[in-house]
């Protein structure tokens, strides 16, 4: 059984979809979609040699025969049609790397560890526009999952940054954290994030 965040990824992949899971590290959510039939075919790929051999060994446990796996930089090599891009468990910036100058499928599933904002910008840049988040907390920690597809919409920066999840209890905890922010704020400071708190206040209840 899968953890939180990888169910809920697993949860936003169309069913029979053609699926490539970047930075798949254990390739864990491969072998979940292989599985219970969600993905019809599925990519799994690796920077790391040492963590595909550690995939090899769960996939061969699992006896799941339909994942390819290949040792590559993000996207670069990869001429195997897909349907369906997931990328999580990286940061920002190593996501949006991958992503810079590539010829991208309709549908993209991120998972970011850090800095949702300049995600969720970066991917309205290029043409994608959100269709589903989702929050989970996992060990203590929240994280946002996104599902886009090809599209355009305007955010606005209270979006950007906190995103459309409508998650309350995660509103809460942004909320609570720009709230200690605050107190130790400056007074130019103070004005700026006054407007921001009462939003996520709002968005918290
Ligand atoms: C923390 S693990 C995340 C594993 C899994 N995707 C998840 O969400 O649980 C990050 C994985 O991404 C791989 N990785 C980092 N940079 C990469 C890149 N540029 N291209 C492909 N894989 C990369 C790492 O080797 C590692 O196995």
């Amino acid at each position: 059984m899968l953890k939180k965040r990888l169910m809920a990824i697993a949860n936003l992949v169309k069913k029979d979809a053609i699926v490539i899971d970047v930075g798949t590290d254990h390739a864990y959510l491969p072998i979940y979609l292989s599985q219970n039939k969600i993905a019809k075919k599925i990519i799994a790929t690796d920077i790391s040699q040492n963590a595909l051999d550690g995939a090899q060994k769960n996939i061969e446990k699992a006896n799941i025969k339909d994942i390819t796996l290949i040792c590559t930089d993000g996207l670069n090599g990869i001429d195997i049609f897909y349907d369906t891009l997931i990328i999580s468990g990286m940061g920002a910036s190593r996501i949006i790397n991958i992503l810079d100058n590539h010829n991208l499928p309709n549908y993209i599933i991120l998972s970011s560890n850090n800095d949702y904002y300049k995600l969720r910008k970066y991917m309205n840049k290029i043409g994608y526009k959100i269709i589903k988040e989702l929050v989970v907390l996992e060990n203590d920690k929240y994280y946002d999952i996104i599902s886009y597809e090809k599209g355009n919409e305007k955010l606005s920066n209270i979006n950007l940054k906190y995103g459309i999840s409508k998650d309350k209890k995660y509103y809460k905890y942004l909320y609570q954290k720009q709230k200690e922010i605050f107190k130790k704020a400056n007074f130019i400071k103070k004005m700026l994030i006054f407007k921001e708190l009462i939003i996520l206040k709002k968005l918290s209840i």
